[in-house]
């Protein structure tokens, strides 16, 4: 068996916290228990997306931030979850003619007109959606690192290029960047692959569960299989672990989206090498033993 999964098997029986397994990402945080990534930003303290959540995520102590990009009518790239405005933001008032309001019909001088905060709480009222530049440049300030989700790819022929594009003018392309503070993830299969062909020294992840058949061809191209955290198992990790990724090293599992302290404790007994989060502090606490909820 793996060493990872004895380790992890060996934790899952005690119910203990988790015996540290090394990998990069874990090598990039420096501490025991899966990496946290906080996902969306601290999105369950600040509005998803929004450069408040990673100025949340700093304030909480989390190094790894996640976010969604997609690209406007005019080619900007933005960061959002969903193909439609409507839910984030208040462009149903300031649009109401516009349905359905997706991101790909607006420009981007237009989405910056929008409020992206007060759906979450009057106190993030004019928080706005941000351009991917300026979102890299608060994740910079804070010296964090990026899980970048290049959102439904097959809405924007090119994102990856573009993507690549923005990270490399905001210096994000380096050395120092791609060996330890950027991940590059996709549901697309071509789209990580594209990435990857790109730009082979960036770390890649492809969302999802897939089959273990398909792993060989999937480790050709991509560091991670990161897959919701309700289709894991312990052998489904170790499965993935055992494969060597194009940087020469074990993939990585990232599983998403963890939000109670139970689930992060049994998922982290599964061997995972990081966990997405809304509640980055919450799970950082459940799976490094320090009481959070009052379960530990
Ligand atoms: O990072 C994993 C997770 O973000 C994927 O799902 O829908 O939240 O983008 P979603
Ligand atoms: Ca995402």
């Amino acid at each position: 068996m793996h060493a990872r999964a004895v380790a992890a098997t060996t934790t899952a029986l005690l119910g203990a916290a988790l015996l540290a397994p090394a990998s990069l990402a874990q090598a990039s945080h420096g501490g025991p228990g899966p990496v946290v990534v906080a996902h969306r930003g601290a999105s369950a303290y600040a509005p998803e997306n929004t450069l408040a959540a990673v100025d949340k995520a700093a304030e909480l102590g989390i190094d790894w931030v996640e976010n969604d990009v997609q690209r406007t009518k005019d080619g900007e790239l933005v960061v959002i979850h969903d193909e439609s405005l409507r839910r984030t933001t208040d462009v149903e008032e300031v649009f109401p003619d516009r349905a359905p309001w997706n991101v790909k019909d607006f420009t981007a001088a237009e989405i910056a007109r929008l409020d992206a905060g007060s759906w979450f709480g009057a106190a993030y009222a004019g928080a706005r959606v941000p351009t991917l530049e300026q979102y890299v440049g608060r994740v910079e300030r804070h010296h964090q690192k990026l899980l970048l989700e290049i959102k439904s790819p097959e809405l924007y022929p090119g994102i990856e290029r573009e993507t690549l594009k923005v990270l490399g003018n905001e210096g994000w392309l380096d050395r120092r960047h791609v060996s330890g503070r950027l991940v590059v993830q996709s549901f697309g299969v071509d789209c990580v692959r594209t990435v990857h062909e790109l730009k082979p020294a960036v770390r890649t992840g492809l969302l999802g569960t897939p089959r273990v058949s398909d792993l060989p061809a999937y480790a050709e191209f991509t560091d991670q299989i990161n897959p919701s955290y309700d289709s894991l198992s312990l052998g489904y990790v170790s499965a993935v672990q055992a494969f060597t990724g194009p940087h020469g090293r074990p993939l990585e599992v990232f599983a998403w989206t963890v939000d109670e302290a139970a689930d992060a404790r049994l998922t982290a007994g599964y061997g995972v090498d990081g966990i997405i989060t809304n509640r980055p502090d919450v799970i950082r606490d459940a799976t490094r033993g320090e009481a959070s909820d009052g379960e530990v």
